[in-house]
């Protein structure tokens, strides 16, 4: 007998039959067409780009069986076999009794805090993303972060920088009242926190306090599978459980979730609003037909619930798993070794690139993040985001703050790069940052009231 081999490269669990061509270009035609987005590049036309890590959401490849479905999807406007195909997909993952499809995941956001917050209210979570912190504050409630000290520490290599600070959680709960708590919220993994994991030891504690005390504790689900996964690999007790029973674990212990599916429901649109409660879900339905859609299609077409319901299953795959995890932890390594700062342990969807660091040379009001990505984008064709101070510098008074970090976030679409591809990326960079002293500051020479990373123009500084 053979032994058993133990490869090490990484080989792509999947093999392509449509592929969509990606367009090389020069440093001199990306000069111009990044000086056309006003070096800003979500302005870019994506066919400019080479490699867009912009975001993981909505950028994934579906699989034969998603297409599969989708042409065999139920258009009825009421009670469509593709709803119930989701329903049950929902259900079986989560425990859920109420699922309510929505066209993505801040649409059940929206749903879920115009029914249950209100002013004077606080929500708790580990890291509120973006949209949830907005539509807690739309309803003009406090969304409060709890996570872990050392879940702020870019190189502390603790296992589940995602957890919550369970004493701080019990201070908020004496400090604002129980009665002003809407709802407890585990963000998994913690995106705006690098990806990084929440253990079931602690979804588990959380839930405990919130119950204790009569306060509704949910999951923003988004990357379910990929939290499941770091379960398996880092939490003792789980090496030998199957994906999707630690999903169904993880559930178990919550009241209800959000979802955007454009992350690990693997499709490029959609999400749900699910949960147990029967009286909240009437409130919640109510709005959602106002808003979405009647509830057996919400924001979605018949053949987008094919895709979710399908890909659900498709995120728990132990192969796919592997191969996704195992990816960002390579390029971790490879970074490691050539010095490159970035946020460690590596997460699930993304690479932080640590440019507060690599670029000390720049000061934070002269964005440095958003200086290394545009780098990026200049020496490789590839596309990440800045999160610093052009991101949250904007101070409410108009006047500017240095953010708490200056990150680059390469996000990783599911199933869509090779890894060739991350090999390229890794030159590049190494190549950026062999250069990273001839990096200049930038300024920004337009910009809008709100969220002005999206459309501001800027000029690299002489
Ligand atoms: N919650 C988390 C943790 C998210 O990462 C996102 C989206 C949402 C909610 C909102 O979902 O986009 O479907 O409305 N994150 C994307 C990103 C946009 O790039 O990280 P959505």
């Amino acid at each position: 007998m053979l032994q058993e081999l133990r490869p090490q490269t990484i080989i792509e669990p999947f093999r392509i039959r449509s592929v969509e061509p990606i367009r090389f270009t020069t440093v001199a035609e990306r000069e111009a067409a990044l000086r056309k987005a006003g070096y800003n590049p979500f302005l870019l036309h994506a066919g400019d780009v080479l490699i867009d890590l912009l975001t993981d959401s909505g950028t994934g490849a579906m699989s034969s069986q998603q297409w599969a479905g989708m042409i065999a999807s139920d258009e009825s406007y009421a009670g469509a076999s593709s709803f119930y195909r989701l329903e049950a997909a929902v259900q079986d993952i989560t425990g859920f009794r109420y699922v309510m499809p929505t066209h993505q995941g801040r649409a059940a956001e929206n749903i879920l805090f115009t029914t249950i917050a209100r002013p004077g209210h606080v929500v708790l979570n580990n890291t509120h993303f973006d949209t949830t912190r907005a539509h807690v504050e739309h309803v003009g409630a406090e969304a409060r972060d709890l996570v872990i000290p050392e879940g702020r520490q870019p190189r502390n290599l603790h296992p589940f920088k995602g957890n919550m600070d369970l004493d701080a959680l019990r201070a908020a709960i004496r400090e604002i009242g129980p009665e002003n708590i809407p709802l407890v919220m585990m963000t998994v993994t913690n995106n705006s926190g690098g990806g990084q994991p929440v253990s079931m030891a602690n979804i588990r504690a959380a839930s405990e306090i919130s119950h204790e005390h009569g306060i509704p504790f949910f999951l923003d689900a988004c990357r379910f599978a990929e939290n499941a996964w770091f379960i398996k690999l880092r939490e003792e007790g789980y090496a030998d459980r199957a994906p999707i029973d630690i999903a169904r674990e993880m559930f178990s212990y919550a009241d209800g979730c959000t979802m955007s599916a454009k992350k690990d429901g693997m499709a490029n649109i959609g999400g749900y609003l699910a949960m147990n409660d029967d009286d909240l879900a009437v409130r919640c339905q109510s709005l959602e037909i106002l808003t979405e859609g009647f509830p057996t299609y919400g924001g979605m077409a018949g053949y987008d619930m094919e895709a979710i319901a399908q890909g659900l299953y498709e995120a728990l795959d132990e192969g796919y798993l592997r191969y996704r995890i195992r990816s960002m932890a390579y390029i971790g390594e490879r970074l490691a070794a050539a010095g490159v700062p970035h946020v460690q342990p590596t997460g699930g969807h993304a690479i932080y690139l640590d440019a507060g660091e690599m670029l000390s040379h720049i000061s934070p009001l002269e964005y440095p993040a958003w200086s290394l990505a545009n780098a990026l984008y200049l020496l490789g064709g590839v596309r990440g985001v800045e999160i610093g101070s052009v991101m949250f510098g904007k101070q409410p008074d108009g006047s500017e703050k240095p953010a708490a970090m200056e990150l680059v976030r390469l996000a990783f679409p599911r199933r869509v790069y090779t890894q060739s591809h991350v090999d390229y990326l890794l030159e590049v960079i190494l190549g950026v940052y062999a250069q990273r002293e001839a990096l200049r500051g930038y300024r920004i020479v337009q910009q809008g009231p709100v969220l002005r990373h999206f459309t501001a123009r800027l000029e690299p500084l002489a």
